[in-house]
């Protein structure tokens, strides 16, 4: 299921100008006399008609606060006012005006939100995050992530995967220490988290394994969180200090944490596809 908020508006052309080129909104799609934006999950649509509609206020919301900020530096010529913190609402946030008028708002929550982004968004956003604010992760929220990977397809549905959170710095230090700059993220998040795949109970360990590893990336991404997948380190120390069992086997460890960078993205190959000889 999915929803879209109609405005009837006087200057077509200008206002969708205004939401796709200032605030950064895509066409959707098009229809007879009407415009369908989206940007992220929100779609909104604006219809020529005689009377513009002007009521109610869109709202538009980023994951890090500093985007707020950003937003306003880009918009200045049609903000209300500086952004500002609201305490009761625990937002920062600040007003403009779209060209007919409309109240916009730009905000952040300065605390963490349930899952919002839909599947596309999420699989395109997805980001190696390499440095993390301190803001602890709470339990519920990793609770949240961990029940979206039981999702996670596997080889005659044996479900070999299971998690392990590492919360002690000391460790967390020694783990990052492992492999160089390779493995350093993980003393810069409050906790890492290490994949375990069962060799005895999977069907295709590798292929489990992975799989697992990969919905772990998304569902934290879900809950606002970011990862980055640490390869293999599945030595005797690694192994012990993290209490893995004999037919145990670590796919990955990634760090986890509420981000404090939003890195580009790095470039993409197009697709290869090629069709099968006939
Ligand atoms: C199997 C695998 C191993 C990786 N190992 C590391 C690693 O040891 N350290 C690291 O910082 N990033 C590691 N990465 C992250 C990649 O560098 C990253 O996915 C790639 O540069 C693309 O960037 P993106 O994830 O932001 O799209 C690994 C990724 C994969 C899939």
């Amino acid at each position: 299921m999915s929803g879209i908020v109609f405005f009837r508006t006087e200057r077509l052309e200008e206002v969708c100008e205004f939401y796709t080129r200032r605030v950064g909104a895509g066409v959707w799609l098009r229809q007879a006399e009407c415009v369908l934006l989206k940007h992220g999950n929100f779609l909104f649509g604006f219809c020529r008609g005689e009377r513009a509609e002007t009521q109610g206020v869109l709202t538009f919301f980023y994951p890090r606060p500093e985007q707020v900020d950003e937003a306003f530096e880009r918009l200045k010529d049609r903000a209300r006012g500086a952004p500002k913190e609201n305490e009761r609402y625990r937002i920062r946030h600040f007003y403009a005006d779209d060209p007919e008028g409309r109240s916009v708002e730009f905000q952040s929550f300065l605390h963490p939100v349930p899952p919002h982004e839909d599947g596309a968004d999420l699989l395109a956003g997805r980001r190696s995050v390499r440095r993390y604010r301190g803001d602890p992760v709470a339990e519920d929220v990793l609770g949240g992530v961990f029940e979206l990977c039981a999702f996670a397809p596997s080889s005659r549905n044996r479900q070999p995967c299971s998690f392990v959170t590492i919360r002690r710095a000391e460790l967390l230090g020694e783990l990052a220490a492992v492999r160089g700059e390779s493995s350093a993220p993980i003393g810069r998040a409050p906790l890492a988290v290490a994949v375990i795949v069962d060799t005895a109970r999977a069907g295709r360990p590798a292929d489990d394994g992975a799989i697992t590893a990969t919905c772990l990336l998304f569902a934290a991404r879900a809950h606002g969180l970011g990862t980055c997948w640490i390869a293999d380190m599945d030595r005797l120390a690694v192994r012990a200090a993290l209490g893995i069992g004999e037919t145990e086997r670590i796919v990955m460890i990634t760090p986890l944490g509420y981000p404090d960078e939003d890195p580009p993205i790095p470039p993409r190959r197009p697709p290869v596809v090629r069709v099968a000889p006939a």
